[in-house]
């Protein structure tokens, strides 16, 4: 495959494209190519400002519908970003996210088999499992998966996804590639609960709402857990590297992460206080102290956590000369100011 970012004849079909990763990977594609997108999502509000981009083309549909499917894969490059993936929706709803992290997926894998495009899709860095707090790096091609009991619905997530990766991988035929996101972060990410969501949205949007909220951060079973957090900018930088190694990619599965970024989610919570209290110009002593809760109380019964979350990327560097470069600093100042800016009005 030749993929030529100035060639106006290609069409990427993204599907989730009005979602939190799936509305820059499609700024970035009409910025710095001249592809046309044929972008698939129920929700739009993060793409209004290219509703009418000449060079696209959307649906409001999901992968539940089977003649969307086939259509999708009428592209020679799909790119599937679409998953339920809210921890707090996996205990009350696994049956819905298993449909929606496998069915579809697998669907959608069957019809990019028989039309010959190539399907990115992502998978999750939460297919390493219930990883320990010593776990180490977590290696794409060698990591043992280790999933918890099959009460702890927590896991629900993540054995659709890994069901997914191997029903992909085992599909004669299909031109495939896997990637794995470690805790990206950036503007648009999820949503804040009671004004565009409800339930508990990932770690980043929900310190986010308390802080702008004025209420105190909640740290999940003393907040011991570890993340590497990912700008999502350097997500994106990823896919760019991606299309332009093409077949290097075939067959592969990688992390896209940044292990410098790795904090737990206590120390996550100290430096978002002293962000936060910078971007309003007031002492950080008028922020309230994180609360500590219990994982079962706050997110329901059945879950449990991955302890440490440690990106190996080295086979992104080494197959895709990919190494993500923004700091952990400048990541969350970014994404707070940008929250700040997005619902403060709605708050004051
Ligand atoms: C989630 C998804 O389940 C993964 O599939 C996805 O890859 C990952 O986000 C991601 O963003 O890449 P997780 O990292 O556990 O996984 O999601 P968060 O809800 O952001 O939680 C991160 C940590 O913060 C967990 O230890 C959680 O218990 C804790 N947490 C979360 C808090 O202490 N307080 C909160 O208010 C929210």
């Amino acid at each position: 495959m030749n993929l030529q970012f100035n060639d106006s004849s290609i069409t990427v079909a993204v599907v989730g494209c009005g979602g939190f990763i799936g509305c820059h990977l499609l700024d970035a594609i009409l910025t710095r190519t001249k592809w046309r997108v044929f972008g698939v999502d129920l929700d739009f509000y993060r793409i209004q400002h290219r509703l009418n981009d000449e060079r696209c083309e959307f649906m409001v549909a999901d992968l539940a519908d089977k003649s969307v499917v086939e259509r999708i894969a009428k592209y020679p490059i799909v790119v599937n970003l679409a998953a339920i993936c809210v921890p707090s929706r996996y205990m009350a709803e696994a049956p819905e996210v298993i449909r929606s992290n496998y069915d579809h997926p697998a669907a959608l894998a069957d019809a990019c088999a028989k039309s010959g495009s190539w399907l990115i899709h992502f998978s999750t860095s939460e297919i390493y499992g219930r990883t320990s707090a010593d776990s180490g790096l977590l290696v794409e091609d060698e990591s043992e998966l280790t999933f918890g009991p099959v009460m702890a619905s927590r896991w629900s997530y993540a054995t659709a996804k890994l069901l997914t990766e191997r029903y992909i991988a085992g599909l004669q035929n299909l031109k495939w590639t896997v990637v794995r996101p470690f805790n990206f972060v950036g503007p648009f990410m999820d949503f804040m609960p009671g004004v565009d969501g409800s339930g508990i949205p990932r770690v980043l949007a929900n310190f986010s709402s308390a802080l702008v909220r004025g209420e105190p951060l909640k740290l999940v079973n003393g907040g011991v857990a570890k993340r590497s957090f990912t700008s999502v900018f350097d997500a994106v930088d990823f896919m760019f590297a991606l299309f332009e190694a093409c077949d290097v990619a075939f067959s592969q599965a990688f992390n896209i992460g940044n292990p410098d970024n790795e904090l737990t989610i206590a120390e996550l919570a100290n430096k978002m206080c002293k962000i936060f209290a910078e971007i309003k110009g007031v002492s950080v002593e008028t922020i309230p102290e994180p609360e500590v809760v219990s994982g079962v109380e706050y997110y329901g019964e059945g879950y449990e956590d991955s302890m440490r979350r440690l990106p190996s990327v080295e086979k992104a560097e080494r197959l895709l000369g990919f190494k993500a470069k923004t700091p952990i600093d400048v990541v969350l100042r970014e994404s707070l100011t940008w929250f700040v800016n997005h619902y403060g009005c709605e708050i004051n």
